[in-house]
């Protein structure tokens, strides 16, 4: 955090001539459990990561936005008055998008002043691990500090999501940005996402001497294109033709009807999100009365649900995954959207070095890219940080 606070304070004076009026910073996530049950009004269960994307934020006395970063050379400029998802595009579409998303939830930009923006992360971008949630969930709270908007962290996060869905253009969920604005360090955020009722549940890693590993594959992929948006897609055909307002309506017990009624694709994608909310509750409550080293064979289940009934899982992920289990890790699974990405192993602290060297050799030995493992904690959400 030392290194970020360093770059961005740097970094806005050179690019803007003056020192940012604050610094403020969010998390990325990794998720524990509840993969593709957002968007389905479901149950997730995600934590924030001591990853983080640092901004510094000044405002202007014209209309106008300029937004810079360390991984630009650009600094992106346009005025507040053509503020429309339309007229952004690239990086700079996750920080201008909140912009115009807080517009959408009360702001008033007709009047508000322009601003001047600098942004760097340590949070790897393309694996999995939120990077643009973490950009979004800064520039929220930023924002919402310096034009005095009042939202609360529930609203800061429904902000993020429509700047991702409209501005990025990527049909996503409402987990990753709840898990950077409302995590607490050592401890996962079980959230309702039909009701955005959230309970923060301690992990308890630590005390059971465990480490969550993350496995970064390497296989980049982005949710704005394909598969993702086909997989939301099934499960809202799936909730039409079994008459529910969404698959959280469905428990189980409805799967035999679900069989009945549905094409095999679409029931194996309905399957995967109703057994899926039923492990993420079944993982806060193992949690919560036998510990985390009760939790793992529930993350694997999620793992082969996704492989075998949502089919979002790659080569690359399956390998980490079977590898890390066979060399310790008490569960293992793949983490995020899919297609790429990373992979989360629950693994005792003694085993991380040979989980970790064994990973890399399978790896080797069938010609995939590098994987990168590194260990996370569970962090807290986002800060104003000066
Ligand atoms: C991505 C999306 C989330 C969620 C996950 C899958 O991370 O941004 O909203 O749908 O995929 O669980």
């Amino acid at each position: 955090m030392t290194d970020l606070i360093q770059t961005v304070t740097d970094g806005f004076t050179s690019r803007f001539d003056a020192a940012p009026a604050g610094l403020w910073s969010a998390p990325g996530r990794v998720n524990l459990i509840g993969e593709h049950t957002d968007y389905n009004d479901g149950f997730v269960f995600p934590f924030a990561i001591n990853r983080r994307t640092l901004v510094g934020l000044g405002l202007r006395g014209d209309r106008q936005l300029r937004v810079a970063s360390s991984f630009a050379a650009e600094t992106v400029e346009l005025s507040l008055d053509d503020l429309t998802p339309e007229n952004l595009a690239g990086w700079s579409a996750y920080p201008l998008g909140v912009a115009w998303a807080l517009g959408q939830f009360g702001a008033d930009l007709a009047t508000l002043p322009g601003f001047n923006v600098f942004i760097d992360s340590d949070v790897p971008i393309g694996a999995g691990l939120s990077s643009s949630a973490a950009i979004e969930s800064a520039v929220a709270v930023a924002l919402n500090d310096l034009w005095q908007l009042g939202l609360d962290r529930r609203m800061l996060a429904r902000v993020g999501q429509l700047a991702e869905n409209r501005a990025v253009g990527a049909p996503t969920g409402i987990m990753d940005q709840s898990a950077s604005l409302l995590g607490e360090a050592d401890s996962a955020v079980f959230l309702d996402c039909r009701t955005l009722e959230a309970e923060v549940i301690p992990l308890g890693f630590d005390g059971a001497g465990l480490d969550l590993l993350v496995i970064d594959t390497r296989v980049s992929h982005a949710h704005s294109t394909g598969g993702y948006a086909s997989r939301r897609a099934s499960c809202g055909l799936g909730a039409r033709m079994l008459g529910v307002p969404s698959l959280r309506d469905l428990t189980v017990d409805d799967l035999g009807r679900a069989a009945d009624v549905l094409d095999d694709e679409t029931f194996r994608r309905v399957r995967h999100v109703v057994t899926e909310n039923q492990r993420v509750q079944d993982t806060v409550r193992t949690l919560r009365e036998q510990g985390p080293t009760a939790i793992g064979a529930l993350l694997d289940a999620s793992h082969l649900s996704m492989r075998d009934d949502f089919e979002i899982s790659v080569p690359e992920l399956d390998l980490a995954v079977e590898t890390a289990r066979g060399t310790g890790a008490i569960g293992a699974r793949m983490t995020g959207g899919g297609f790429g990405g990373a992979a989360i192993a629950l693994t005792p602290r003694a085993l991380i070095p040979a989980v970790t060297a064994a990973v890399t050799a399978a790896f080797a030995a069938r010609a995939f890219a590098v994987p990168d493992l590194f260990v996370v904690r569970a962090a807290d959400g986002a800060a104003r940080e000066q």
